[in-house]
Formats: C-alpha cells, sequence, structure tokens
C-alpha cells in the first residue's frame, strides 16, 4: 500500500477520505443532485437544463432541455479572464519544432477553421473524418467540428485506407481532414496518399481538407481537394457558437468489438463534457500553474478525453507531442518533461515497459524534478512496472493513478484520487463519483470479494455511449443484454478484501496489443480475404512488452503451400487492411484447427498453444485430437 504523502494531500483539489465518501454517497444515492450541481458549476450552460436524467436503459438522456457549446466551453469562457494569454497547447514536433499556442490564438485558429468548413457547406449534424498526425491542428480541427455542431470521427494515423474507407462509408463522412504526412521515427509517414486510396470507395466524400506538415508532394485533386493554409486565410476570425441540445451528437469513435465490423461509439454533448470535466480536474488534481501531458494520439478517446475535450475545458496547459518515444533516442519524453516543464503525466503500461527495456541511464540523464503526478491507462499495469515507474519517473514523490475505463465509457470510471487513495500495484482501486461497478458470476449473482467474475457498470452515468452508430441492436446486445439492463464492460476483475477493484483484461474475442484494442474477429477476415488463405483463428499470447500478441493460425487452400515468405505475405496483408497495430506477431500454417462436433473452433486450445503450454483442460468436446499434435508439433 502506497500512502499519498502529507505534502501532496495538504494541496489536493479532493484531499481527504472523508469528502470522497460523501461526494460519493451522494453520487449514486442522489444522482440527479450531485449531477445536476456539477453540470452547473463545471460547465457554461446557454440554456438551463431542465431535467439531470433521463434514463430508460439503455437509453441515456443527460441534462435534458439543456443547450450548450463544446467548443465555447473550452475557448471562449476562458477569454478575458487570467487563462486568456495562458498556453493552451505547447507542440513539439518531432523534428524538434515547439510552438506555444495561447487560448486566445487557439479560439482564433478554431473560429476561423470553422468558418472554413461553414464556407465549405458543413453544418449541425454533418461527420467529417480527421486523420491527422499529433498536430495542433488536429485538436483545432475537432474543436471547429464542435463549434458547428459537425460530428466528428477521429481515424488514427496509423490505420490503413482500408480501415479509413470503411468507417468514412459508415458514417456517411462529408468531408476528411487530413495532413500531407506526419513524422514519425524520421520518417514522413504519408496520411494523404492512404486518403486518396480509401476515396475512391467512398462516394459521399466530397472534399478534403489538407494541412501541409512535412512538405512530401501530394496529389491534389480538384475541387475536391483544398489547402488548410488557403481556406485559413480566406477566413474571417470571428465566428459565434450557436447553442446545441445537451444531446446533440459530439463524436463518433469506431472501436473493435467481437465481430469483424468496428463499432462506431457515440459520444454526445453535455454528458461526455462533464464526465472529461470532473475526471480531469480531481483525477489529475489539475492546477492553474500546470504543464499537463497524455501521451495519447488523438485517434484514440484517450485523446478526446484527456489531451482536448477534458483539459482544455478546465483551461489547462496540455502538452503535445508528434512523434516516437524513442526519436532521435529512447529518451526523447524525458527530455521534454525536462524542457517544458512538464508537471503531470499520464501514459500506457506497454510504453513503460518500454522504458524500463531500453534501461534506467536513458531516465537519469534527466531531472525529472518537475513531475508532480503520474497516471496510467489501458491496460492492467503489472506490479513491476509499477514499482519503476514509482521509483525512476516519479522519484516516490508522486502519486500514480491507475485509471480504468474505455472508449464506451468516455470518462475514467475507477481510479485512486490523489492525495485520498492509498495506491496497491497494480490495482485500479475505487469507484470515482457516480460509478457502481459490480462483479457478477454467469448467472448475475454478485460473486464474493477475492473471487472473480465479469465486471458490470450497474448505474448510468454522464459520460456514457448513448449507441452505436447506425446499429441500436448492437449497442442493446452488445452492452445491455449479457444482464438485462446494466452495462457490460466486457472485462473480467475482482474486489480484494478491501474492496479495491483488479481488473484482469478483457473477456472477450478482443485483445489489448500494447494498449490498443484489436478484434480477433477483425483480424480473422482480413486474413481470410486474402486468395491463399481458407480458414483462420486469433488468439492473443502473453508477452512481455505488448501485453498481448497475435498470433494466428491459418489454414491454407488445396494448391497452396506453406513458406516464411507466405506468412510474411499474410503479416503484410493484415497491415494493409487493418493498419500497422494489427501486424501479427505470429502466424503458423496449420492442416486444421482444433474444432467441437458442431464446428466451433475451440479458442482456449489455441490460446494454450500459442503460449507454448501443454494443452490442458476438458478435450472431448474435441472432433478430431491429432489437430492439436499436429499443431503443437508445427513452429
Ligand atoms: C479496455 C478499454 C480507456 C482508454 C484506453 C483504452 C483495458 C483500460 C485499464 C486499466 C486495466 C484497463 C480494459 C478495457 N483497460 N485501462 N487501468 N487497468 N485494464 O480504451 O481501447 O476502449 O479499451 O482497456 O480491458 O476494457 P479502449
Amino acid at each position: 500500500m502506497f500512502k499519498p504523502s502529507a505534502e501532496f494531500k495538504a494541496q489536493a483539489n479532493l484531499g481527504s477520505e472523508a469528502t470522497y465518501k460523501r461526494l460519493y454517497a451522494e453520487s449514486v444515492n442522489s444522482p440527479a443532485k450531485f449531477w445536476g450541481r456539477q453540470a452547473k458549476e463545471l460547465l457554461t450552460w446557454r440554456k438551463p437544463f431542465k431535467q439531470v436524467l433521463q434514463w430508460k436503459a439503455p437509453h441515456a438522456k443527460w441534462f435534458t432541455g439543456g443547450a450548450l457549446n463544446v467548443s465555447e466551453n473550452c475557448l471562449d469562457r476562458h477569454l478575458g479572464t487570467a487563462r486568456e494569454n495562458k498556453a493552451a497547447i505547447i507542440f513539439e514536433g518531432e523534428p524538434g519544432d515547439i510552438r506555444t499556442i495561447t487560448y486566445k490564438q487557439l479560439h482564433r485558429e478554431v473560429c476561423k477553421f470553422a468558418n472554413a468548413l461553414e464556407s465549405l457547406g458543413m453544418k449541425k449534424g454533418d461527420r467529417a473524418a480527421i486523420y491527422m498526425p499529433m498536430v495542433p491542428e488536429a485538436a483545432i480541427a475537432m474543436l471547429a467540428c464542435a463549434r458547428l455542431g459537425v460530428i466528428h470521427t477521429v481515424i488514427f494515423g496509423g490505420f490503413s485506407s482500408e480501415a479509413i474507407k470503411d468507417r468514412v462509408n459508415d458514417c456517411d463522412a462529408k468531408l476528411v481532414i487530413t495532413a500531407d504526412g506526419g513524422w514519425r521515427r524520421g520518417k514522413v509517414v504519408e496520411l494523404k496518399s492512404a486518403v486518396d486510396r480509401a476515396l475512391t470507395g467512398t462516394p459521399k466524400v466530397e472534399h478534403v481538407v489538407v494541412l501541409k506538415r512535412t512538405g512530401n508532394e501530394v496529389a491534389m485533386t480538384q475541387p475536391r481537394d483544398r489547402w488548410w493554409h488557403e481556406l485559413m486565410a480566406e477566413a474571417k476570425a470571428e465566428h459565434k457558437p450557436k447553442a446545441f441540445d445537451s444531446e446533440h451528437p459530439l463524436f463518433i469513435l469506431y472501436t473493435s468489438g467481437s465481430t469483424g465490423k468496428p463499432k462506431g461509439v457515440l459520444h454526445t454533448s453535455g454528458g461526455y463534457l462533464l464526465g472529461t470535466t470532473i475526471t480531469t480536474k480531481y483525477v489529475f488534481d489539475l492546477k492553474e500553474s500546470d504543464i499537463y501531458w497524455c501521451t495519447a494520439d488523438i485517434g484514440w478517446i484517450t485523446g478526446h478525453s484527456y489531451v482536448v475535450y477534458g483539459p482544455l475545458a478546465n483551461g489547462a496547459t496540455v502538452l503535445m507531442y508528434e512523434g516516437a518515444p524513442n526519436q532521435p533516442g529512447p529518451d526523447r519524453f524525458w527530455e521534454i518533461i525536462d524542457r517544458h516543464g512538464v508537471t503531470i503525466f499520464y501514459t500506457a503500461p506497454t510504453a513503460i515497459r518500454a522504458f524500463m527495456r531500453w534501461g534506467d541511464d536513458y531516465v537519469k540523464k534527466h531531472s525529472l524534478a518537475s513531475l508532480r503526478l503520474l497516471g496510467s491507462v489501458g491496460e492492467p499495469i503489472n506490479p513491476e512496472a509499477w514499482m519503476w515507474y514509482h521509483k525512476m519517473i516519479g522519484k516516490k514523490r508522486c502519486p500514480i493513478v491507475d485509471t480504468w475505463w474505455q472508449t464506451e465509457t468516455g470518462a475514467i470510471m475507477v481510479t485512486p484520487l490523489p492525495g485520498v487513495t492509498a495506491a496497491k500495484p497494480g490495482s485500479c482501486t475505487r469507484p470515482f463519483f457516480g460509478v457502481v461497478p459490480k462483479i457478477l458470476d454467469d448467472n448475475g449473482k454478485e460473486v464474493p470479494k477475492g473471487s472473480g467474475g465479469r465486471l458490470f457498470l450497474t448505474q448510468p452515468w454522464p459520460s456514457m455511449l448513448r449507441t452505436l452508430w447506425g446499429d441500436d441492436a448492437r449497442f442493446k446486445t452488445q452492452y445491455w443484454s449479457e444482464i438485462k439492463g446494466i452495462y457490460f464492460a466486457g472485462d473480467g476483475a475482482r474486489f480484494d478484501k478491501d474492496g479495491y477493484l483488479w481488473v484482469v483484461g478483457r473477456i472477450d474475442d478482443v485483445l489489448n496489443v500494447s494498449g490498443h484494442r484489436i478484434g480477433t474477429a477483425e483480424v480473422e477476415s482480413a486474413l481470410v480475404s486474402h486468395p491463399a488463405v481458407a480458414e483462420a483463428a486469433v488468439v492473443g499470447r502473453p508477452d512481455d512488452l505488448k501485453g498481448q500478441a497475435l498470433v494466428c493460425f491459418v489454414t491454407l487452400k488445396s494448391g497452396q503451400t506453406a513458406s516464411d515468405q507466405l506468412k510474411d505475405t499474410l503479416r503484410a496483408h493484415v497491415a494493409k487492411e487493418i493498419g500497422a497495430i494489427a501486424r501479427p506477431d505470429s502466424v503458423r500454417f496449420a492442416a486444421g484447427l482444433p474444432k467441437t462436433r458442431s464446428g466451433k473452433i475451440m479458442r482456449r486450445i489455441l490460446k494454450e498453444i500459442a503460449a507454448g503450454g501443454e494443452v490442458k483442460g476438458d478435450v472431448t468436446t474435441l472432433e478430431d485430437f491429432s489437430v492439436v499434435a499436429s499443431l503443437q508439433a508445427e513452429d
């Protein structure tokens, strides 16, 4: 147990156990009172809400009757205050270029870009896809969409053109905002050319806005494609934001699930903004003078909630870094922390494990004296990594917040509160306000403390997803039908004797590779789309660095010959279909896959084989036992 220091406690935004207990009790016993008060205190409403929550499970409406503008909450309301000339974004590009953008300047850029989007015919409710590097213009694009009520869908820059096409078509985006490229490990990642390939199959796209970042040659298709800087040169700097209904959609973010098709998680305005704003304030103990750095890419929910919306709504100074953590050397992050005086640092366990592997010497070259709080997100943090983070980065002085949440939850759900909660390495500890986690068995009964089960959230919360874009039926079956009316997270977890939560990991067919969620079915469908492949099954194998590695079992069509070259071809094929993050770590050819008599692939057996272990447990339902023997012999 790591208790908060007296020093941290004394200055914390929420520094006592008694206050946590009181507010938590109020938040779950009188949610309307609690959230109504927080919404009034933390957000600026153009029209006050009439009712805090309308809950007809599984559909929630928060702050009904209320109207606000999310971009106004992140920008305009800081103008005319002491924050006006404060840095909103400190940007460092991978090549070393540095830019500081104040709230006033960011507001101006967002107003101009909103006018530019309007000049291209974008209006409330339209969808825009954003496929950009980690540069301030990515945040500007998101905020300009929010300002107009345009629904954005950010597509991570590592996704392939196939993935762009699917997402653009699924939400009928009219506009794509991209860049010529971005810098990654000293090379240009060509974004515009990926968009061009995707757009051969996207009939609804009318315009592409292209930011010049890397200066590489790109093809511009007239009149479809427009340069960012040319549009901005013509755009007016004034833009009066309209107020939108609290439930107006803010963004769609695609995430992997247990089928081949990614799910378009829909978040709306008032509730989402409140959830991200209040968690940023209390979980990160945000102060006016902090330099806050969340290393996530804006292509993920962490980038939406804790690079853009949560911190900017709080008037924070956000550090944004474009490139790789080991460019030019493995100490780039520590260099950045010292150079800019970063005080709050939020990253992922997979990154921490990479830093550990690169060696302590790279850390010891830097002071890191500005840091005062550390965060972790994306997967369970193993206690060794936690201890290293605590000693080597936090110098035993900084609290660590291990935050459990999901794309669907929008904001942090379970986390220590710094200055209040004693940490246990590996546990995300206790629920945030309004969150009621329960561990249930297969019959929906609560399991005793210390036993494992499935993780559910039993009360609605403001930043919850509202539906899956265009697929409310899947929304219902995916999250709300395991046990009718309560939210199933897809994770396995347990409470310990102190009531601390330990999340073990996904229990559905979703893998967590380097903190990124990858559906096994998506990879399988990419594999079988290759002409040589007859059948494929994908499982996870424990991996020291990535958490889980992707192992693919593939049977070939007759006439195809297994070879190392074909393995490489298939790995490249998956990267092309989905993106480099889904490139399989290993491909294993098999004469057949282990199946039950009814034809269902027995993944449990494949997992055991992938992990290099013995096949244990019940194999009596297996149709052909010789398959297992030959799979073990292979590789
Ligand atoms: C899944 C959600 C939330 C932003 C990043 C990932 C796992 C996330 C933790 C944590 C244990 C964690 C869960 C969850 N996860 N944070 N602190 N401890 N597991 O978002 O892609 O929606 O993935 O990530 O398995 O269900 P995501």
